[in-house]
Protein backbone atom coordinates (compact mmCIF):
# COMPACT_ATOMS: atom_id res chain seq x y z
CA UNK A 1 0.00 0.00 0.00
CA UNK A 2 0.96 3.43 -0.56
CA UNK A 3 3.39 4.75 -3.29
CA UNK A 4 6.41 6.83 -3.03
CA UNK A 5 8.35 8.96 -5.95
CA UNK A 6 11.19 10.84 -5.32
CA UNK A 7 13.17 13.03 -7.87
CA UNK A 8 16.86 14.77 -7.82
CA UNK A 9 17.92 16.92 -10.28
CA UNK A 10 15.79 18.56 -11.94
CA UNK A 11 15.37 21.65 -10.74
CA UNK A 12 12.58 23.25 -12.89
CA UNK A 13 10.65 20.10 -13.41
CA UNK A 14 10.89 18.61 -10.07
CA UNK A 15 7.21 18.92 -9.42
CA UNK A 16 5.86 17.75 -12.07
CA UNK A 17 8.27 14.73 -11.99
CA UNK A 18 6.23 14.20 -8.74
CA UNK A 19 2.65 14.50 -9.30
CA UNK A 20 3.25 12.82 -12.60
CA UNK A 21 5.09 10.08 -10.90
CA UNK A 22 2.17 9.60 -8.49
CA UNK A 23 -0.31 9.32 -11.07
CA UNK A 24 1.56 6.19 -12.02
CA UNK A 25 0.93 5.09 -8.52
CA UNK A 26 -1.90 5.38 -8.15
CA UNK A 27 -2.67 1.77 -8.41
CA UNK A 28 -1.00 1.33 -5.00
CA UNK A 29 -3.29 3.56 -2.76
CA UNK A 30 -5.45 6.51 -3.71
CA UNK A 31 -7.18 8.18 -0.31
CA UNK A 32 -4.56 11.19 0.14
CA UNK A 33 -1.78 12.74 -2.09
CA UNK A 34 1.14 14.89 -1.50
CA UNK A 35 4.60 16.29 -2.28
CA UNK A 36 7.53 17.65 -0.30
CA UNK A 37 10.11 19.67 -2.23
CA UNK A 38 13.53 20.70 -0.48
CA UNK A 39 15.94 23.39 -1.30
CA UNK A 40 16.51 26.24 0.38
CA UNK A 41 13.20 25.59 2.87
CA UNK A 42 10.87 23.14 2.64
CA UNK A 43 7.59 23.52 0.68
CA UNK A 44 4.72 21.11 1.84
CA UNK A 45 1.18 20.36 -0.28
CA UNK A 46 -0.68 17.86 0.78
CA UNK A 47 -4.74 16.95 0.43
CA UNK A 48 -7.26 14.02 1.14
CA UNK A 49 -8.41 12.70 -2.06
CA UNK A 50 -6.93 11.70 -5.38
CA UNK A 51 -3.32 13.42 -7.48
CA UNK A 52 -6.37 15.45 -9.17
CA UNK A 53 -6.99 17.07 -5.69
CA UNK A 54 -3.58 17.42 -5.28
CA UNK A 55 -3.30 18.93 -8.81
CA UNK A 56 -6.10 21.43 -7.62
CA UNK A 57 -4.23 21.93 -4.43
CA UNK A 58 -1.00 22.74 -6.38
CA UNK A 59 -2.75 25.47 -8.61
CA UNK A 60 -3.13 27.93 -5.31
CA UNK A 61 0.38 27.81 -4.67
CA UNK A 62 3.82 26.31 -6.71
CA UNK A 63 6.45 24.89 -4.26
CA UNK A 64 10.17 24.48 -5.15
CA UNK A 65 13.11 22.67 -4.80
CA UNK A 66 15.79 20.99 -6.03
CA UNK A 67 14.94 17.62 -4.68
CA UNK A 68 11.62 16.54 -4.01
CA UNK A 69 9.56 13.41 -2.25
CA UNK A 70 5.90 12.65 -3.35
CA UNK A 71 3.37 10.09 -1.83
CA UNK A 72 -0.17 8.40 -2.61
CA UNK A 73 -1.79 6.60 0.50
CA UNK A 74 -3.79 3.81 1.38
CA UNK A 75 -4.69 4.08 4.92
CA UNK A 76 -3.44 1.98 7.55
CA UNK A 77 -3.13 4.38 10.48
CA UNK A 78 -6.03 7.09 10.63
CA UNK A 79 -8.63 8.30 7.91
CA UNK A 80 -7.74 9.57 4.50
CA UNK A 81 -7.98 13.00 6.04
CA UNK A 82 -5.56 16.39 5.21
CA UNK A 83 -3.51 15.76 7.93
CA UNK A 84 -3.03 12.22 7.78
CA UNK A 85 -1.72 12.28 4.14
CA UNK A 86 2.26 12.38 3.55
CA UNK A 87 4.77 14.06 3.76
CA UNK A 88 4.85 14.08 7.49
CA UNK A 89 6.68 16.61 9.21
CA UNK A 90 8.55 17.89 12.37
CA UNK A 91 7.65 20.35 15.09
CA UNK A 92 9.77 22.96 13.02
CA UNK A 93 8.49 22.03 9.91
CA UNK A 94 12.13 21.33 8.70
CA UNK A 95 11.97 17.56 8.09
CA UNK A 96 9.84 15.98 5.60
CA UNK A 97 8.64 12.10 5.49
CA UNK A 98 7.18 9.76 3.20
CA UNK A 99 6.51 6.08 4.09
CA UNK A 100 4.95 2.91 2.74
CA UNK A 101 4.49 0.14 5.12
CA UNK A 102 3.82 -0.36 8.96
CA UNK A 103 5.98 1.00 12.41
CA UNK A 104 5.36 -1.69 14.76
CA UNK A 105 6.80 0.07 17.60
CA UNK A 106 5.42 3.76 16.79
CA UNK A 107 3.17 4.00 19.19
CA UNK A 108 5.87 3.44 22.15
CA UNK A 109 7.86 5.81 19.80
CA UNK A 110 5.04 8.49 19.89
CA UNK A 111 4.76 8.42 23.43
CA UNK A 112 8.69 8.48 24.24
CA UNK A 113 8.39 12.21 21.81
CA UNK A 114 5.45 13.31 22.86
CA UNK A 115 6.54 13.01 26.66
CA UNK A 116 9.81 15.07 25.36
CA UNK A 117 7.72 17.70 24.19
CA UNK A 118 6.80 16.84 20.60
CA UNK A 119 3.26 17.52 19.54
CA UNK A 120 1.76 15.21 16.67
CA UNK A 121 -0.68 16.59 13.71
CA UNK A 122 -1.62 13.29 12.16
CA UNK A 123 -3.06 9.74 13.40
CA UNK A 124 -0.28 8.29 11.79
CA UNK A 125 2.57 5.72 12.36
CA UNK A 126 4.58 7.45 10.47
CA UNK A 127 4.69 10.86 11.86
CA UNK A 128 7.20 9.38 14.45
CA UNK A 129 10.35 9.51 11.76
CA UNK A 130 10.07 13.03 11.21
CA UNK A 131 10.37 13.82 14.95
CA UNK A 132 13.03 11.49 15.63
CA UNK A 133 15.30 12.80 13.24
CA UNK A 134 14.65 15.82 14.31
CA UNK A 135 15.91 15.04 18.38
CA UNK A 136 19.05 13.36 15.84
CA UNK A 137 19.62 16.70 14.93
CA UNK A 138 18.98 18.65 17.84
CA UNK A 139 21.56 16.76 19.26
CA UNK A 140 24.25 17.89 16.64
CA UNK A 141 24.20 14.79 13.91
CA UNK A 142 24.57 15.65 10.61
CA UNK A 143 21.25 14.91 8.36
CA UNK A 144 22.31 11.55 6.87
CA UNK A 145 23.27 10.55 10.04
CA UNK A 146 20.35 11.82 11.89
CA UNK A 147 18.14 9.73 9.68
CA UNK A 148 20.38 6.54 9.83
CA UNK A 149 19.79 6.74 13.40
CA UNK A 150 16.20 7.83 13.39
CA UNK A 151 15.50 4.63 11.04
CA UNK A 152 17.59 2.18 13.26
CA UNK A 153 14.71 2.74 15.57
CA UNK A 154 12.08 1.33 13.82
CA UNK A 155 10.28 -1.62 14.41
CA UNK A 156 7.88 -2.82 11.23
CA UNK A 157 8.07 -3.06 7.42
CA UNK A 158 8.90 0.77 5.57
CA UNK A 159 10.27 2.50 2.46
CA UNK A 160 11.04 5.79 4.12
CA UNK A 161 12.21 8.87 1.82
CA UNK A 162 13.23 11.90 3.70
CA UNK A 163 13.93 15.05 2.34
CA UNK A 164 15.00 18.70 4.84
CA UNK A 165 15.43 22.18 4.48
CA UNK A 166 18.56 23.53 3.31
CA UNK A 167 19.77 20.13 2.42
CA UNK A 168 19.72 19.44 -1.46
CA UNK A 169 19.60 15.34 -1.12
CA UNK A 170 17.08 12.68 -0.35
CA UNK A 171 17.57 9.84 1.88
CA UNK A 172 16.17 6.65 1.64
CA UNK A 173 16.24 3.29 3.49
CA UNK A 174 13.91 0.11 3.24
CA UNK A 175 12.55 -2.97 4.69
CA UNK A 176 9.83 -5.14 3.97
CA UNK A 177 8.64 -2.36 1.53
CA UNK A 178 9.78 -2.05 -1.93
CA UNK A 179 12.08 0.68 -3.57
CA UNK A 180 14.09 1.24 -6.65
CA UNK A 181 15.60 3.76 -7.99
CA UNK A 182 15.85 5.09 -11.36
CA UNK A 183 19.36 6.46 -12.67
CA UNK A 184 18.84 8.99 -15.03
CA UNK A 185 22.19 11.31 -17.14
CA UNK A 186 20.67 14.25 -15.23
CA UNK A 187 18.56 12.90 -12.88
CA UNK A 188 18.25 10.28 -10.08
CA UNK A 189 14.89 8.94 -8.87
CA UNK A 190 13.39 6.81 -6.40
CA UNK A 191 9.89 4.96 -6.62
CA UNK A 192 8.10 2.11 -5.08
CA UNK A 193 7.51 0.88 -8.95
CA UNK A 194 9.51 1.42 -12.01
CA UNK A 195 6.42 2.81 -13.71
CA UNK A 196 6.46 6.06 -11.42
CA UNK A 197 9.72 7.09 -13.35
CA UNK A 198 9.90 4.80 -16.71
CA UNK A 199 8.70 7.50 -18.33
CA UNK A 200 12.49 9.69 -18.00
CA UNK A 201 14.48 6.28 -17.79
CA UNK A 202 14.84 2.65 -18.05
CA UNK A 203 17.62 2.13 -15.95
CA UNK A 204 17.27 0.86 -12.28
CA UNK A 205 18.59 -0.52 -9.45
CA UNK A 206 16.47 -2.40 -7.03
CA UNK A 207 17.19 -1.78 -3.31
CA UNK A 208 17.36 -4.80 -0.72
CA UNK A 209 16.41 -4.66 2.74
CA UNK A 210 18.51 -2.94 5.41
CA UNK A 211 20.01 -0.76 2.69
CA UNK A 212 20.09 3.53 2.89
CA UNK A 213 19.95 5.72 -0.30
CA UNK A 214 20.88 8.74 -0.78
CA UNK A 215 20.40 11.06 -4.00
CA UNK A 216 21.32 13.85 -5.38
CA UNK A 217 21.94 16.22 -8.61
CA UNK A 218 24.99 14.34 -9.39
CA UNK A 219 24.63 10.80 -8.38
CA UNK A 220 23.21 8.02 -5.51
CA UNK A 221 25.17 5.94 -3.00
CA UNK A 222 23.99 2.68 -1.72
CA UNK A 223 24.94 1.33 2.17
CA UNK A 224 23.71 -0.85 4.22
CA UNK A 225 21.59 1.36 7.38
CA UNK A 226 25.00 0.74 9.42
CA UNK A 227 27.07 3.04 6.47
CA UNK A 228 28.56 0.11 4.94
CA UNK A 229 28.83 0.55 1.35
CA UNK A 230 27.17 -1.58 -0.97
CA UNK A 231 27.70 -2.34 -4.70
CA UNK A 232 24.84 -2.46 -6.29
CA UNK A 233 23.84 -3.68 -10.00
CA UNK A 234 22.10 -2.15 -13.28
CA UNK A 235 19.15 -3.32 -14.16
CA UNK A 236 17.46 -2.14 -17.73
CA UNK A 237 13.52 -2.93 -17.77
CA UNK A 238 12.63 -3.72 -20.86
CA UNK A 239 8.97 -2.66 -21.35
CA UNK A 240 7.51 0.47 -22.91
CA UNK A 241 6.23 3.68 -20.94
CA UNK A 242 3.51 3.58 -23.49
CA UNK A 243 2.52 0.06 -21.69
CA UNK A 244 1.49 2.42 -18.73
CA UNK A 245 -0.81 4.22 -20.54
CA UNK A 246 -4.42 3.24 -21.33
CA UNK A 247 -3.67 3.11 -25.13
CA UNK A 248 -6.84 4.29 -26.20
CA UNK A 249 -9.20 2.25 -23.81
CA UNK A 250 -11.55 3.47 -21.42
CA UNK A 251 -10.06 1.44 -18.40
CA UNK A 252 -6.29 -0.10 -17.65
CA UNK A 253 -8.77 -3.12 -16.78
CA UNK A 254 -10.00 -3.41 -20.42
CA UNK A 255 -6.64 -2.63 -22.10
CA UNK A 256 -5.32 -5.20 -19.73
CA UNK A 257 -8.02 -7.60 -20.70
CA UNK A 258 -7.05 -7.32 -24.32
CA UNK A 259 -3.31 -7.31 -23.99
CA UNK A 260 -4.04 -11.39 -22.59
CA UNK A 261 -3.05 -12.66 -26.01
CA UNK A 262 0.32 -11.18 -25.59
CA UNK A 263 1.16 -11.36 -22.21
CA UNK A 264 0.44 -15.54 -23.39
CA UNK A 265 2.93 -15.59 -25.84
CA UNK A 266 5.49 -13.63 -23.86
CA UNK A 267 5.14 -15.92 -20.96
CA UNK A 268 5.73 -19.03 -23.49
CA UNK A 269 8.71 -17.15 -25.16
CA UNK A 270 11.71 -19.37 -24.87
CA UNK A 271 10.63 -21.87 -22.43
CA UNK A 272 8.46 -24.43 -24.99
CA UNK A 273 9.78 -26.93 -26.95
CA UNK A 274 6.62 -27.82 -29.19
CA UNK A 275 8.94 -30.41 -31.12
CA UNK A 276 10.46 -32.83 -28.14
CA UNK A 277 6.67 -31.63 -26.26
CA UNK A 278 9.28 -30.43 -23.10
CA UNK A 279 9.43 -27.53 -21.32
CA UNK A 280 13.08 -25.81 -20.49
CA UNK A 281 12.91 -23.94 -17.04
CA UNK A 282 16.26 -24.88 -16.26
CA UNK A 283 17.02 -21.50 -14.77
CA UNK A 284 15.07 -22.57 -11.89
CA UNK A 285 17.37 -25.25 -11.29
CA UNK A 286 16.40 -29.11 -10.17
CA UNK A 287 13.54 -28.71 -8.04
CA UNK A 288 11.84 -32.06 -8.42
CA UNK A 289 9.58 -31.57 -5.26
CA UNK A 290 7.95 -35.09 -3.42
CA UNK A 291 5.14 -32.87 -2.82
CA UNK A 292 3.68 -28.85 -3.52
CA UNK A 293 2.22 -26.50 -1.53
CA UNK A 294 0.88 -23.16 -2.80
CA UNK A 295 0.39 -19.81 -0.92
CA UNK A 296 -1.62 -17.11 -2.06
CA UNK A 297 -4.44 -14.38 -1.60
CA UNK A 298 -7.10 -13.34 -3.88
CA UNK A 299 -6.99 -14.00 -7.45
CA UNK A 300 -3.82 -14.90 -7.13
CA UNK A 301 -4.99 -18.14 -4.69
CA UNK A 302 -7.67 -18.83 -7.26
CA UNK A 303 -4.68 -19.63 -9.78
CA UNK A 304 -3.50 -21.45 -6.89
CA UNK A 305 -6.05 -23.82 -7.12
CA UNK A 306 -6.45 -24.12 -10.33
CA UNK A 307 -1.87 -25.70 -9.90
CA UNK A 308 -3.21 -27.61 -7.36
CA UNK A 309 -5.32 -29.82 -9.45
CA UNK A 310 -2.27 -29.92 -12.27
CA UNK A 311 0.36 -31.03 -9.89
CA UNK A 312 -2.50 -33.51 -8.26
CA UNK A 313 -3.13 -34.76 -11.43
CA UNK A 314 0.14 -35.83 -12.36
CA UNK A 315 0.93 -38.01 -9.47
CA UNK A 316 2.33 -35.04 -7.16
CA UNK A 317 0.83 -34.43 -3.52
CA UNK A 318 -0.15 -30.92 -4.09
CA UNK A 319 -2.59 -28.50 -1.60
CA UNK A 320 -3.74 -24.31 -2.48
CA UNK A 321 -3.73 -22.58 0.68
CA UNK A 322 -4.75 -19.18 1.55
CA UNK A 323 -1.41 -17.40 2.44
CA UNK A 324 -3.35 -15.40 5.37
CA UNK A 325 -4.42 -18.81 7.01
CA UNK A 326 -1.03 -20.70 6.25
CA UNK A 327 0.61 -19.57 9.36
CA UNK A 328 -2.37 -20.69 11.37
CA UNK A 329 -1.96 -24.11 10.96
CA UNK A 330 1.03 -24.97 9.20
CA UNK A 331 1.10 -28.28 7.41
CA UNK A 332 3.75 -30.74 7.77
CA UNK A 333 6.51 -29.39 4.93
CA UNK A 334 8.12 -32.77 4.21
CA UNK A 335 10.14 -32.61 0.78
CA UNK A 336 7.33 -30.07 -0.62
CA UNK A 337 8.20 -27.16 -2.39
CA UNK A 338 6.56 -24.52 -1.25
CA UNK A 339 5.00 -21.92 -4.35
CA UNK A 340 4.39 -18.45 -3.73
CA UNK A 341 1.49 -17.10 -6.15
CA UNK A 342 1.58 -13.26 -5.89
CA UNK A 343 1.54 -11.02 -9.07
CA UNK A 344 2.96 -7.97 -7.03
CA UNK A 345 5.51 -10.10 -5.09
CA UNK A 346 5.06 -7.68 -2.19
CA UNK A 347 1.64 -9.15 -0.63
CA UNK A 348 2.49 -9.37 3.35
CA UNK A 349 0.50 -12.33 3.59
CA UNK A 350 1.96 -14.19 1.01
CA UNK A 351 5.45 -13.21 1.88
CA UNK A 352 4.38 -13.80 5.48
CA UNK A 353 3.11 -17.47 4.64
CA UNK A 354 6.31 -18.50 2.74
CA UNK A 355 9.10 -16.62 5.53
CA UNK A 356 7.00 -19.10 8.25
CA UNK A 357 7.44 -22.17 5.77
CA UNK A 358 11.53 -21.54 5.14
CA UNK A 359 11.50 -21.52 8.66
CA UNK A 360 10.33 -25.03 8.25
CA UNK A 361 12.85 -26.06 6.08
CA UNK A 362 10.63 -25.34 3.28
CA UNK A 363 12.56 -24.68 -0.52
CA UNK A 364 10.30 -21.83 -1.49
CA UNK A 365 9.78 -20.86 -5.41
CA UNK A 366 8.06 -17.62 -6.21
CA UNK A 367 5.22 -16.63 -9.33
CA UNK A 368 5.16 -13.25 -9.91
CA UNK A 369 5.35 -10.83 -12.36
CA UNK A 370 7.38 -8.67 -10.51
CA UNK A 371 11.35 -8.38 -10.97
CA UNK A 372 13.00 -7.51 -7.85
CA UNK A 373 10.01 -7.83 -6.15
CA UNK A 374 10.50 -8.97 -2.40
CA UNK A 375 9.25 -12.41 -3.08
CA UNK A 376 11.57 -12.72 -5.51
CA UNK A 377 14.41 -12.01 -3.73
CA UNK A 378 13.38 -14.43 -0.84
CA UNK A 379 12.60 -17.04 -2.68
CA UNK A 380 15.16 -19.69 -3.38
CA UNK A 381 13.64 -19.49 -7.01
CA UNK A 382 11.69 -17.11 -8.63
CA UNK A 383 9.84 -17.78 -12.20
CA UNK A 384 8.17 -14.90 -13.70
CA UNK A 385 4.80 -14.78 -15.10
CA UNK A 386 5.54 -12.10 -17.95
CA UNK A 387 2.73 -10.30 -18.11
CA UNK A 388 3.93 -6.71 -18.40
CA UNK A 389 2.81 -3.91 -15.51
CA UNK A 390 -1.28 -4.01 -13.87
CA UNK A 391 -2.12 -1.65 -13.22
CA UNK A 392 -6.03 -2.24 -12.73
CA UNK A 393 -7.00 -2.80 -9.72
CA UNK A 394 -8.94 -5.62 -10.77
CA UNK A 395 -6.02 -8.67 -11.64
CA UNK A 396 -7.19 -9.95 -14.92
CA UNK A 397 -3.93 -10.61 -17.42
CA UNK A 398 -2.21 -11.38 -14.10
CA UNK A 399 -4.13 -14.29 -13.43
CA UNK A 400 -4.26 -16.05 -16.95
CA UNK A 401 -0.55 -15.51 -17.23
CA UNK A 402 0.24 -17.16 -13.59
CA UNK A 403 -2.14 -20.36 -14.80
CA UNK A 404 0.08 -20.23 -17.83
CA UNK A 405 3.02 -20.19 -15.89
CA UNK A 406 2.44 -23.03 -13.86
CA UNK A 407 0.75 -25.12 -16.46
CA UNK A 408 5.06 -24.88 -17.73
CA UNK A 409 6.29 -25.55 -14.06
CA UNK A 410 4.06 -28.18 -13.72
CA UNK A 411 4.82 -30.23 -17.00
CA UNK A 412 8.68 -29.37 -16.12
CA UNK A 413 8.61 -30.91 -12.70
CA UNK A 414 6.36 -33.78 -13.56
CA UNK A 415 5.63 -36.21 -16.18
CA UNK A 416 2.31 -35.75 -17.78
CA UNK A 417 1.40 -38.70 -20.04
CA UNK A 418 -0.06 -36.34 -22.80
CA UNK A 419 2.78 -33.08 -22.77
CA UNK A 420 2.68 -33.11 -26.19
CA UNK A 421 -0.90 -32.30 -26.10
CA UNK A 422 -1.01 -30.43 -23.32
CA UNK A 423 1.97 -27.81 -25.13
CA UNK A 424 -0.32 -27.67 -28.09
CA UNK A 425 -3.19 -26.96 -25.88
CA UNK A 426 -0.81 -24.05 -24.73
CA UNK A 427 0.32 -22.82 -28.05
CA UNK A 428 -3.70 -22.90 -28.68
CA UNK A 429 -4.03 -20.46 -25.89
CA UNK A 430 -3.61 -16.77 -27.20
CA UNK A 431 -5.41 -17.26 -30.41
CA UNK A 432 -8.08 -18.81 -28.17
CA UNK A 433 -7.76 -15.67 -26.20
CA UNK A 434 -7.86 -13.51 -28.86
CA UNK A 435 -11.06 -14.82 -30.50
CA UNK A 436 -13.47 -14.19 -27.37
CA UNK A 437 -11.66 -10.81 -27.20
CA UNK A 438 -13.34 -10.36 -31.09
CA UNK A 439 -16.02 -11.75 -30.46
CA UNK A 440 -17.54 -11.98 -27.03
CA UNK A 441 -21.27 -11.13 -26.08
CA UNK A 442 -20.84 -10.44 -22.64
CA UNK A 443 -21.51 -7.04 -23.14
CA UNK A 444 -25.14 -8.27 -24.09
CA UNK A 445 -25.22 -10.26 -21.12
CA UNK A 446 -23.75 -6.96 -19.17
CA UNK A 447 -26.77 -5.10 -20.55
CA UNK A 448 -29.55 -8.44 -19.50
CA UNK A 449 -28.31 -8.58 -16.09
CA UNK A 450 -26.65 -5.12 -14.29
CA UNK A 451 -29.67 -4.65 -12.08
CA UNK A 452 -29.68 -8.46 -10.32
CA UNK A 453 -28.56 -7.70 -6.41
CA UNK A 454 -26.90 -11.43 -6.22
CA UNK A 455 -24.85 -13.39 -9.06
CA UNK A 456 -23.86 -17.04 -8.92
CA UNK A 457 -20.83 -18.31 -10.71
CA UNK A 458 -20.52 -22.26 -10.73
CA UNK A 459 -17.76 -24.88 -11.78
CA UNK A 460 -16.41 -28.03 -11.26
CA UNK A 461 -12.44 -29.55 -11.24
CA UNK A 462 -10.62 -26.44 -12.79
CA UNK A 463 -13.61 -24.45 -13.29
CA UNK A 464 -13.98 -24.60 -9.80
CA UNK A 465 -11.26 -21.74 -9.33
CA UNK A 466 -12.43 -19.88 -12.40
CA UNK A 467 -16.15 -19.99 -10.69
CA UNK A 468 -14.49 -18.33 -7.69
CA UNK A 469 -12.71 -15.78 -10.12
CA UNK A 470 -15.57 -14.63 -11.62
CA UNK A 471 -17.10 -14.00 -8.72
CA UNK A 472 -14.40 -11.72 -7.20
CA UNK A 473 -14.06 -9.99 -10.34
CA UNK A 474 -17.98 -9.25 -10.23
CA UNK A 475 -18.17 -8.32 -6.61
CA UNK A 476 -14.93 -6.18 -6.18
CA UNK A 477 -15.42 -3.91 -9.68
CA UNK A 478 -19.60 -3.78 -9.55
CA UNK A 479 -19.89 -3.92 -5.68
CA UNK A 480 -22.77 -6.50 -6.05
CA UNK A 481 -22.98 -9.58 -4.33
CA UNK A 482 -21.46 -12.53 -6.03
CA UNK A 483 -20.40 -15.86 -5.10
CA UNK A 484 -18.34 -18.73 -6.51
CA UNK A 485 -19.13 -22.20 -5.68
CA UNK A 486 -18.33 -25.91 -6.64
CA UNK A 487 -20.59 -26.56 -8.85
CA UNK A 488 -21.97 -30.07 -7.01
CA UNK A 489 -21.67 -27.86 -3.38
CA UNK A 490 -24.60 -25.60 -5.07
CA UNK A 491 -27.61 -28.20 -3.51
CA UNK A 492 -26.01 -28.56 -0.17
CA UNK A 493 -27.23 -25.20 1.08
CA UNK A 494 -26.56 -22.18 -1.52
CA UNK A 495 -29.27 -23.70 -3.51
CA UNK A 496 -31.89 -21.76 -1.03
CA UNK A 497 -30.82 -18.55 -2.36
CA UNK A 498 -31.37 -19.45 -5.78
CA UNK A 499 -34.42 -16.91 -7.38
CA UNK A 500 -35.50 -16.03 -10.87
CA UNK A 501 -33.68 -13.06 -10.07
CA UNK A 502 -30.13 -14.22 -9.64
CA UNK A 503 -28.28 -14.99 -12.54
CA UNK A 504 -26.14 -18.50 -12.38
CA UNK A 505 -22.98 -18.11 -14.35
CA UNK A 506 -22.30 -21.90 -15.24
CA UNK A 507 -18.58 -22.71 -16.38
CA UNK A 508 -19.01 -25.86 -18.84
CA UNK A 509 -16.30 -27.53 -21.30
CA UNK A 510 -16.04 -30.73 -22.99
CA UNK A 511 -18.28 -33.46 -22.35
CA UNK A 512 -17.27 -35.66 -20.09
CA UNK A 513 -18.45 -37.28 -16.74
CA UNK A 514 -17.54 -33.31 -14.69
CA UNK A 515 -19.28 -31.63 -16.96
CA UNK A 516 -22.47 -33.96 -17.06
CA UNK A 517 -22.90 -33.72 -13.62
CA UNK A 518 -22.25 -30.33 -14.02
CA UNK A 519 -25.15 -29.56 -16.23
CA UNK A 520 -26.97 -31.99 -14.01
CA UNK A 521 -26.58 -28.89 -11.30
CA UNK A 522 -27.41 -26.75 -13.96
CA UNK A 523 -30.54 -27.97 -14.00
CA UNK A 524 -31.60 -27.86 -10.73
CA UNK A 525 -30.99 -24.34 -11.39
CA UNK A 526 -33.18 -23.56 -13.91
CA UNK A 527 -36.20 -26.15 -12.24
CA UNK A 528 -35.94 -23.35 -9.74
CA UNK A 529 -36.03 -20.98 -12.68
CA UNK A 530 -32.74 -19.03 -12.31
CA UNK A 531 -31.72 -17.36 -15.55
CA UNK A 532 -28.71 -19.29 -16.35
CA UNK A 533 -25.48 -18.37 -18.37
CA UNK A 534 -23.90 -21.07 -19.85
CA UNK A 535 -20.23 -20.46 -20.64
CA UNK A 536 -19.34 -23.21 -22.95
CA UNK A 537 -17.66 -24.57 -25.72
CA UNK A 538 -20.47 -26.55 -27.01
CA UNK A 539 -19.35 -29.92 -26.06
CA UNK A 540 -22.12 -30.86 -23.93
CA UNK A 541 -25.89 -30.59 -23.84
CA UNK A 542 -25.80 -27.17 -21.29
CA UNK A 543 -26.82 -25.19 -23.60
CA UNK A 544 -30.56 -26.86 -23.85
CA UNK A 545 -30.69 -25.32 -20.08
CA UNK A 546 -29.57 -22.31 -20.82
CA UNK A 547 -30.77 -19.00 -20.87
CA UNK A 548 -27.62 -17.77 -22.60
CA UNK A 549 -24.65 -18.77 -23.81
CA UNK A 550 -20.86 -17.39 -24.04
CA UNK A 551 -19.26 -19.39 -26.39
CA UNK A 552 -15.65 -20.66 -25.72
CA UNK A 553 -13.57 -22.27 -28.42
CA UNK A 554 -12.41 -25.61 -28.63
CA UNK A 555 -8.76 -26.16 -26.22
CA UNK A 556 -7.20 -28.97 -24.68
CA UNK A 557 -9.07 -29.18 -21.09
CA UNK A 558 -6.17 -27.85 -19.50
CA UNK A 559 -6.97 -24.43 -20.44
CA UNK A 560 -10.09 -24.37 -21.77
CA UNK A 561 -10.83 -22.83 -17.88
CA UNK A 562 -8.80 -19.92 -18.53
CA UNK A 563 -10.59 -19.14 -21.80
CA UNK A 564 -14.03 -19.50 -19.98
CA UNK A 565 -12.32 -17.08 -17.80
CA UNK A 566 -11.75 -14.52 -19.90
CA UNK A 567 -15.46 -13.99 -20.76
CA UNK A 568 -16.33 -13.83 -17.15
CA UNK A 569 -13.89 -11.05 -16.60
CA UNK A 570 -15.50 -9.27 -19.74
CA UNK A 571 -19.16 -9.63 -18.17
CA UNK A 572 -17.67 -8.22 -15.20
CA UNK A 573 -16.06 -5.62 -16.51
CA UNK A 574 -18.95 -4.08 -18.39
CA UNK A 575 -21.57 -5.08 -15.92
CA UNK A 576 -19.05 -1.74 -13.73
CA UNK A 577 -19.21 -0.06 -16.54
CA UNK A 578 -22.96 0.10 -16.93
CA UNK A 579 -23.04 0.89 -13.79
CA UNK A 580 -20.59 4.11 -13.72
CA UNK A 581 -18.21 2.25 -11.06
CA UNK A 582 -14.61 3.19 -10.36
CA UNK A 583 -13.50 0.26 -12.59
CA UNK A 584 -9.75 0.49 -12.52
CA UNK A 585 -9.65 1.51 -9.00
CA UNK A 586 -12.63 0.28 -6.79
CA UNK A 587 -14.01 1.20 -3.08
CA UNK A 588 -11.63 0.04 -0.35
CA UNK A 589 -9.17 -1.94 -2.16
CA UNK A 590 -5.53 -1.25 -3.65
CA UNK A 591 -3.56 -3.27 -5.80
CA UNK A 592 -0.60 -4.31 -3.55
CA UNK A 593 -1.35 -5.20 -0.23
CA UNK A 594 1.63 -5.15 1.97
CA UNK A 595 -0.24 -5.25 5.47
CA UNK A 596 -1.44 -8.24 6.99
C1 LIG B 1 -8.34 -9.25 -7.20
C2 LIG B 1 -6.97 -8.98 -6.81
C3 LIG B 1 -6.53 -9.43 -5.47
C4 LIG B 1 -5.09 -9.95 -5.55
C5 LIG B 1 -4.56 -10.27 -4.14
C6 LIG B 1 -3.16 -10.86 -4.20
O1 LIG B 1 -8.60 -8.80 -8.49
O2 LIG B 1 -6.23 -8.42 -7.55
O3 LIG B 1 -7.38 -10.39 -4.94
O4 LIG B 1 -5.07 -11.08 -6.35
O5 LIG B 1 -4.53 -9.11 -3.37
O6 LIG B 1 -2.29 -10.00 -4.85
P1 LIG B 1 -0.89 -10.51 -5.40
O7 LIG B 1 -1.15 -11.39 -6.55
O8 LIG B 1 -0.17 -9.26 -5.78
O9 LIG B 1 -0.25 -11.23 -4.28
Amino acid sequence: MCGIIGCAGRESETLDVLVHGLSKLEYRGYDSAGVALAGEGLDVCKTAGEIDDLRAALEERSPSGSVGIGHTRWSTHGPPTDENAHPHLDCNREVAVVHNGIIENYQELRDELSTAGHEFRSDTDTEVVPHLIEDELADGADPEDAVRQAIARLDGSYAVSVVMSGVDRIFAARNDSPLVLGIDSDAYYLASDVPAFRDHTDRVVYLDDGEFAVLDADGYRVTTLDGEPVEKTEDTVDWDPEETGKSGYDHFMLKEIHEQPRALRQCFRGRVDELSGTVDLADLGDLSPRGVQLVACGTSYHAAVYAAQLFQQAGIPAQAFLASEYATSPPPIGDALVIGVTQSGETADTLSALREARKRGARTLAVTNTVGSTVARECDHAMYIRAGPEIGVAATKTFSSQIAALNLLALAITSVGDAREVISGLRDLPGAVQEILDTSTAQEIAETYRDAESYFFIGRGLHYPVALEGALKMKEITYKHAEGFAAGELKHGPLALVTSDTPVFAVVTGDDEMATKTVGNVKEVEARDAPVVAVTDGASDVERYADHVLEVPDTHRRVAAVVANVQLQLVAYHTADMLGRSIDKPRNLAKSVTVE
